[in-house]
């Protein structure tokens, strides 16, 4: 009876771990994704510039297309802030996304996530929505 009692225990106290583990890793993997709520934003065009970096977002300028992708990566969630070579690198485990956002070089499968996004009328920012 005793040995069946520890045994009970040990699986409840290992499920306990288990869970514990799996909520600190989603809140420290996610915690940056979820508080990126949907909310609105005005950040300044530079149509100069292929690629402009925000706290949240990355603009994409190329052959008067503007679009605007989430700056999480899509693997763990870093922030990236680095274009080198034409393609926008994660500085976290080096995930690689051409400027359409596609993945080109894992650990990231999946692709940047694209924002909704609209010129103003004077062309000189762009309000994202995401
Ligand atoms: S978080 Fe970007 S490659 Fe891992």
């Amino acid at each position: 009876m005793e040995i069946k009692n520890r045994r009970v225990f040990l699986k409840v106290v290992t499920a306990g771990m288990i869970s514990f583990f799996v909520f600190i890793w989603n809140k420290l993997t996610l915690q940056h994704i979820e508080t990126s709520g949907s909310s609105e934003a005005t950040l300044p065009l530079n149509k100069n510039k292929e690629v402009q970096f925000f706290d949240r977002f990355i603009v994409v300028n190329t052959n008067d297309n503007t679009r605007v992708f989430s700056s999480h990566c899509s693997h763990l969630g870093c922030k990236i802030d680095k274009v080198a070579n034409g393609k926008l690198v994660c500085p976290c485990h080096g995930s690689e996304y051409d400027l359409n956002g596609n993945v080109i070089k894992g650990p990231a499968y999946k692709n940047l996530t694209e924002v909704n996004s609209t010129l103003t009328n004077d062309g000189k920012s762009i309000i994202v929505k995401g």
